[in-house]
């Protein structure tokens, strides 16, 4: 605000003032103000006193203004190093928890597979062909955390995916032999309806197996909290319209309150006492690290369907070829 008053100035100690600047005067209001102040001389006579026209603009606003640009320009240069700093530590945080979270599957699986291999082992007589067969799971099971550690380091530098020629039909297959146990243990029954002749995705295999595997342990989690009624999974795979292959799993569990829907894929959303709400984050990631689409949707009559169509890429053998 420029404050503009007219002075009438009659002393000759003040016609001496040409224009200052700086005085620190008091508003009607009591606040202090900074001016800068000048006066258009006009002589009236020959007499020494001047008749003067003064000005006074308060220059607080403008001080005030100067500053908070210098504060916000220092905020604005360093804005950009916090935030660096704030992904970085959010980055390193999932990817801890994503690496925690995703290795526990396979680590267990090992551990299983130890205790067996230990069992055959001290059997009399022992059973050297179980032996062996326990140990190769556990090369394979542990050939395969690695991966997974790989994999996730890999999504969080945005590295495009490996491109392996995935047949998805078998890797479910495989995923559903992983998790058998799991399901058992919670009662539920787990169905799959693969579709013939699909086209082979291109992608990282063990990344997209992933994928399943945490779609399948969240619904056998939700179905094995609920008391009532059957437990269900169904896991099928299809050829899609844009030419990809889809594949959903649902289940028969209490569902997705809708308006929970679209936090559930944010990074450490669970509704679990001992979840870490990183596994659908993980999901999405290396979906969309695949130029695929993932979506979760009510399932009829009850339950959850969770849905992903990845792209196959162009001329793409197909199985039946
Ligand atoms: N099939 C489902 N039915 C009902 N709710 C689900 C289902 N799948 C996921 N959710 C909801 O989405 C939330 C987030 O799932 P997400 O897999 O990301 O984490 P989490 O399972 O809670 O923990 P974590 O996977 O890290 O152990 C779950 O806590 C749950 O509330
Ligand atoms: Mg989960």
């Amino acid at each position: 605000m420029m404050r503009f008053c007219v002075l009438w100035a009659m002393t000759e100690k003040l016609s001496k003032r040409g224009v200052c600047a700086g005085p620190t005067s008091r508003r009607p209001n009591g606040s202090s103000a900074t001016d800068e102040s000048g006066y258009p001389r006009s002589r009236r006579g020959d007499t020494t006193a001047f008749r003067e026209v003064g000005f006074v603009l308060d220059l607080s606003e403008r001080k005030r203004a100067e500053a908070e640009a210098l504060v916000s320009e220092r905020r604005y240069r360093e804005v950009p190093m916090e935030l660096a700093h704030s992904n970085r530590a959010a980055t390193m945080g999932q990817l801890t928890a994503s690496i925690a979270h995703e290795v526990q599957q396979p680590i267990t699986a090992t551990a299983t597979y130890a205790s067996a291999a230990l069992r055959w082992l001290n059997a009399k007589p022992a059973n050297l062909d179980e032996v062996r067969q326990a140990l190769e799971y556990i090369v394979s099971e542990a050939m395969r955390a690695g991966g997974i550690v790989s994999g996730i380091r890999d999504l969080v530098r945005k590295a495009p995916p490996r491109k392996d020629r995935v047949d998805i039909n078998e890797a479910v297959r495989e995923v559903v032999e992983l998790t058998r146990g799991e399901a058992a243990k919670n009662d539920v029954s787990v169905q799959t309806v693969l579709g013939d002749g699909l086209q082979l995705v291109l992608g990282d295999r063990v990344q997209l197996q992933q994928v399943m595997i945490n779609l399948i342990v969240n619904a056998v989690e939700a179905m094995g909290a609920t008391s009532t009624g059957p437990r269900e999974l169904l896991i099928s795979t299809a050829a899609d319209s844009s030419n990809g292959v889809s594949i959903a799993v649902r289940d028969s569990g209490p569902g997705l309150p809708p308006a929970e829907i679209r936090r559930i894929f944010d990074p450490f959303y669970t509704t679990k006492e001992n979840g870490l709400g990183m596994g659908l984050s993980i999901c999405l990631s290396i979906v969309k690290a695949h130029g695929g689409r993932l979506w979760a949707s009510a399932n009829v009559p009850r339950g959850a369907v969770f849905q992903l169509v990845l792209p196959c890429g162009q001329a793409e053998q197909t199985l039946a070829q």
